[in-house]
């Protein structure tokens, strides 16, 4: 067996940080910021979700017609964007597509707008159409780790309108259970609630890979879990109340 220490403080870091009105952004991007490619030197995202992003491009050339819109965001930067826009649009089309200042994931380093190359690319709204690249991009996001934040139809569960062109790193397997079972990151947080340590965790099997994922709940300050130590493992916050233990089992 193996002991792991987890402060309440973690509740708030890690890939799977839910971040929407209710919760906001209270650490700081845990790994190193980075351009998500050498031409935009400006549009930068963590490590982690800039190494699995390229992978993805590569195996569907995806750099040939896909551009990045914007990537991490201050939080200064999500009030100049909210200003703006409330200036220039008026407040319900601010409050469809752009986050409150403090309550945007832009500001984690793991959510990236993207836009299909053409000579005018709109900022709030970038154009990513349903077809062709686009649509190739959406359906093999998961298995790298990415999912479609704000989709059509689940706009009064993540209290933002339809953005086909924002991705949220997760990782893996959570994408692919994301998108087997059409949950959202609202939802899947309390889907995994009903998989608790020390109960029975969420079995995943695809392809030759298997994990098992379940929850820990933060009912101290600083607290110890044991875990079998077999397997290597990663941990979460999710932002609100827990953490989400991934272990890997193949
Ligand atoms: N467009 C998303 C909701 C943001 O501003 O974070
Ligand atoms: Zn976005």
């Amino acid at each position: 067996m193996e002991k792991i220490t987890l402060t309440e403080n973690r509740i708030f870091q890690g890939s799977l940080i839910l971040v929407n009105s209710k919760y906001s952004f209270r650490s700081e991007p845990e790994e190193r910021l980075i351009p998500v490619r050498e031409s935009v030197p400006h549009i930068l995202l963590q490590r982690c979700a800039v190494v699995l992003l390229e992978q993805l491009m590569y195996k569907i050339d995806g750099w040939s017609s896909i551009v990045p819109v914007s990537g991490w965001r201050a939080r200064s930067e999500q009030q100049q964007i909210w200003d703006d826009s409330l200036a220039e649009n008026g407040l319900p089309f601010t409050q469809k597509y752009v986050a409150v200042p403090g309550h945007s994931e832009h500001q984690t380093g793991l959510a990236l707008d993207l836009g299909l190359k053409s000579d005018h690319i709109d900022f709030i709204c970038p154009d990513f159409p349903d077809t062709g690249i686009c649509r190739k991009f959406r359906q093999t996001a998961a298995k790298y780790g990415f999912i479609l934040r704000y989709p059509a139809g689940k706009e009064s569960v993540t209290g933002i309108g339809h953005e086909p062109w924002h991705f949220r790193y997760v990782g893996t397997p959570h994408a692919g259970i994301m998108s087997e079972h059409d949950l959202t990151l609202e939802e899947y947080t309390d889907f995994i609630r009903e998989y608790p340590i020390y109960s029975r965790p969420y079995m995943i099997k695809n392809g030759s890979q298997e994990a098992a994922v379940s929850f820990i709940s933060c009912t101290a300050a600083h607290m110890t879990v044991e875990i079998t130590g077999e397997y290597p493992y990663t941990v979460s916050g999710n932002n609100v109340d827990g953490f989400i233990l991934t272990e890997f089992l193949r």
